[in-house]
């Protein structure tokens, strides 16, 4: 797919991009400054051409994935609305409010994702996915022992969204409509939490059962 990461040269974005070139697909880094967004493009083993603006990134797209602190989510969201119509927006960010991040603070809509969605409107399809997965792993090759809960009101967008996860080495798992996002963006304090109190770098969660 021709997946687009607005926000792709900060940690996450980076960590997912290198995944998903890995496994084949056509990736754009966006950003807010076109120099910067090749200079990162090259990096990653792309043609400096794949580096654009977040909206023309977000225009050239089959597929956006939002990476930008929650603080800049709104601003970034404004600035490239249309071109994410009859679109997928995967949206990563996670409410962390500094400096209490340990802390599970949600915006007053309820969630960063049905931040997004509000935002965008019933035109875009926002999937809420990668909250708990630690960029600086992302950027290995590292086995991630961490899964994915893909939120989303339509099945078929979080099936391409698990696809999507597969793809970058991770499990994805169905976790029901959109509104069910908070629990894996609050989940992030928490284990932003463990790490800290436990000397744990990454800790992760894995969905078990038979
Ligand atoms: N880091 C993790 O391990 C991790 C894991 C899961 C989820 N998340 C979530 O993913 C999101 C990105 O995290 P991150 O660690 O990758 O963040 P980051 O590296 O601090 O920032 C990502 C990108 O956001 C853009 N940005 C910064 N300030 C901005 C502004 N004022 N307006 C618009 N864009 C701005 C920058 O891109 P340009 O300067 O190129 O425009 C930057 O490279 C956050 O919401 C975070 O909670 C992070």
């Amino acid at each position: 797919m021709k997946l687009a990461i607005l926000g792709g040269t900060g940690s996450l974005g980076k960590g997912l991009a290198s995944r998903w070139i890995k496994a084949g697909h056509d990736v754009l880094i966006g950003s807010r400054d076109l120099a910067k967004a090749k200079e990162i493009s090259i990096k990653l083993g792309l043609d400096a051409s794949s580096g654009m603006l977040n909206l023309d990134a977000a225009k050239s797209c089959e597929l956006a994935c939002l990476t930008v602190p929650f603080a800049h989510q709104e601003s970034t969201l404004l600035s490239i609305n249309d071109a994410l119509v009859n679109k997928i927006l995967i949206d990563a960010t996670v409410p962390l409010m500094p400096p209490k991040v340990m802390r599970v603070q949600l915006p007053e809509v309820g969630s960063a994702a049905l931040n997004a969605q509000a935002i965008l409107g019933t035109d875009t399809t926002v999937v809420s996915a990668f909250q708990n997965i630690s960029a600086e792993l992302l950027q290995t090759d590292a086995d991630i022992d961490c899964d994915v809960l893909v939120a989303g009101d339509l099945i078929d967008a979080r099936n391409i969204v698990i696809d999507l996860a597969a793809d970058a080495g991770l499990t994805g798992w169905h976790a029901g409509p959109l509104c069910n996002s908070v629990a894996a963006e609050a989940l992030t304090s928490i284990l932003i939490a463990i790490n800290k109190k436990h000397s744990l770098a990454h800790s992760g969660i894995k969905i078990t059962g038979h």
